[in-house]
């Protein structure tokens, strides 16, 4: 089956929050069926290997912010990550911004891969434990 994006509905809640579940910080099922509620936010699935493998939200509005992306623990480093941010961004086709952790290495180098640029810092931006936010931004 090749990895195929699409839109994330309700039918989905159940196996994203098997996937956020050991991601602190991760939506419980309650925020991820809320969020479909919310027509501000836009949020697809990657679909791999017979299942759900990754999940992307955004806030959107003149711009796209990415509020979370998060790759099924068992299936990470597979190229899942890149497909699914990189078909959504051409999917949303607005300029997008984010904001990581500091010590996120992993998404980091994920977003610099994909032509994200460094904007600046936060400092002390996040709690538990307390640490500084990079912003990135990337042109449409
Ligand atoms: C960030 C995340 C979504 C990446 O998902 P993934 O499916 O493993 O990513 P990919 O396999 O597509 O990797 C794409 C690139 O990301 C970077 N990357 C991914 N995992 C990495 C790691 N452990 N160390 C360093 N770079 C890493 C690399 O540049 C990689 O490209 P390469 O394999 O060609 O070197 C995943 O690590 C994750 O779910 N993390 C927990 C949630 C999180 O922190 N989300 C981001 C903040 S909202």
């Amino acid at each position: 089956m090749l990895p195929k994006v699409r839109t994330f509905t309700s039918a989905d809640v159940d196996t994203v929050s098997e996937i956020f579940s050991d991601i602190p910080d991760g939506w419980s099922k309650n925020a991820l069926a809320e969020s479909l509620e919310n027509d501000s936010i836009k949020s697809f699935v990657l679909e791999a290997e017979n299942t759900v493998v990754a999940f992307a939200a955004f806030l959107v509005a003149d711009d796209a912010e990415l509020v979370f992306i998060v790759t099924d623990k068992t299936k990470l480093r597979k190229g899942y990550g890149r497909i699914l941010l990189a078909e959504t961004l051409k999917m949303l086709n607005l300029p997008c911004v984010l904001e990581v952790r500091e010590s996120n290495t992993p998404a980091i180098s994920l977003y610099e891969s994909l032509g994200f640029e460094l904007l600046g810092k936060r400092k002390n931006f996040y709690s538990n434990p307390t640490e500084s936010a990079l912003i990135y931004k990337r042109e449409a």
